[in-house]
């Protein structure tokens, strides 16, 4: 049975800070941030955006075109819970007036829940022929103003409908996993900034790649070269590269910056203008890859490689089907990116300053940019939300 994923889409925040601003305010050469991690632009969500909304607003299109109707499977990965007890897909379950007959559940281990949500979906639906699974990944990025961290934040969410003979990409069955109980980067629960030990979380993103390819190659007998791309999990753009290189150097394959740029670029348009999307961040490269690639990729296997600190990482892999172009929200996607409101140092900080508020009491929130659902207010302990549409 062939199962995978058979739509995508991404969303993020209205608002984005230039990394070159951040420069300037953090008195380093741009380039550091420019070319020595890879990013450009980082997204920002205005006190209205949350989880919820991020992930509502990612499968807004796919409720719109009524592929959500028959969904009896809603797998919610995030890093960036919103209450220790309900989970956020419940929250968006219900913004999409999804109907009552589905199972909904909040998945966390740092940013590979939403590759764990994949897996499961796919194993509910090969117990359940025919059914479909709704898995949206979706992340705030925060780290202490000042932190070597602050340049690698960001925010938004994929959503994706799993199911069997998908449009998009069929992912095969081996898995490489990698499991290690480390504190590379962690948010204890009165924290709303994420502690990292930053370089050494770069090397144990590494070590775990090198340790789930291992068990991948030992399963499949695959080469990199069965490969025609690759999607790493991205936390800024640079990280991807050099775990890249790292597995070629490991593999003793010789790797040319053309190679380079053919087998990873394309996932990492996205990446670089939003940030760390966390759990949502290798599917961002994913759209991004399937959405920017002008060559055809039907047929042509990908590389996944997932990485959630504390530590999971896993390899595996998925074949691109025939009809995707067909099937892709590309266009939504640039004009959603391309009409975002750049934050001034002031708002950026004002923003990142700004905390929700915890002492239980009547909230409403002012209205910034949204998608079609925005966190309106707290009444009673209670999260409010809104919805745009008509
Ligand atoms: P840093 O230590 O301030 O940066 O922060 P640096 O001094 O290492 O510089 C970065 C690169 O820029 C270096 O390149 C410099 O040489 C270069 P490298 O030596 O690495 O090749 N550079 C320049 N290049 C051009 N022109 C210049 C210039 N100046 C410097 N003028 C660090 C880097 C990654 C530590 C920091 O951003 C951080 O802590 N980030 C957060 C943690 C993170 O993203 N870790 C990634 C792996 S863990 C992961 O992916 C999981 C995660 O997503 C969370 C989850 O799972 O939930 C984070």
């Amino acid at each position: 049975m062939n199962i995978g994923i058979d739509r995508i889409a991404f969303y993020t925040s209205h608002y984005y800070v230039d990394l070159k601003m951040l420069a300037e305010a953090r008195s380093v050469d741009v380039d550091k941030f420019y070319k020595g991690i890879g990013q450009e632009k980082m997204g920002i969500p205005p006190p209205d955006e949350d989880v919820v909304t991020l992930g509502a607003s990612a499968a807004w299109p796919l409720m719109r075109d009524g592929l959500l109707n028959d969904v009896e499977l809603v797998l919610f990965a995030t890093e960036s819970g919103i209450d220790q007890s309900k989970a956020a897909g419940v929250y968006v379950h219900g913004l999409l007036e999804m109907q009552p007959r589905c199972r909904v559940v909040e998945l966390k281990q740092a940013c590979y829940s939403g590759t764990a949500a994949l897996q499961m979906a796919i194993g509910f639906i090969a117990r359940n022929p025919g059914k479909k699974a709704l898995v949206i990944a979706s992340d705030v990025a925060r780290y202490e103003l000042g932190s070597p961290g602050e340049a690698t934040q960001g925010c938004g969410a994929v959503a994706m409908l799993i199911a069997e003979n998908p449009q998009l990409v069929v992912i095969e069955p081996e898995s490489g996993c990698y499991t290690q109980d480390v504190m590379d980067f962690w948010r204890p629960n009165y924290r709303s900034e994420a502690l990292v030990d930053g370089k050494y979380s770069t090397m144990v993103y590494i070590h775990a790649l090198l340790e789930s390819w291992a068990q991948y190659a030992d399963l499949t007998g695959r080469t990199l070269s069965d490969f025609d791309r690759f999607c790493y999990h991205i936390p800024f753009t640079k990280m991807a590269e050099k775990a890249h290189q790292k597995l070629c150097r490991k593999l003793k394959v010789e790797l040319d910056p053309e190679q380079m740029q053919h087998l990873l670029e394309d996932s990492l348009r996205y990446s670089r203008i939003t940030g760390n999307c966390y759990a949502g961040s290798m599917y961002v490269g994913l759209a991004s890859l399937l959405d920017t690639t002008t060559a055809d990729l039907s047929g042509k296997r990908i590389g996944f490689y997932s990485y959630g600190s504390g530590c999971v990482g896993e390899f595996f892999s998925g074949v691109v089907q025939p009809e995707y172009r067909n099937f892709l929200y590309a266009d939504e996607h640039q004009n959603m990116l391309d009409n975002r409101t750049e934050l001034t140092y002031q708002q950026y900080e004002d923003i990142f300053n700004y905390a929700v508020p915890t002492d239980g009491g009547e909230y409403v929130f002012p209205q910034y940019r949204t998608g079609p659902f925005r966190f309106s207010g707290i009444s009673q302990h209670k999260r409010e939300y809104e919805s745009l549409m008509e």
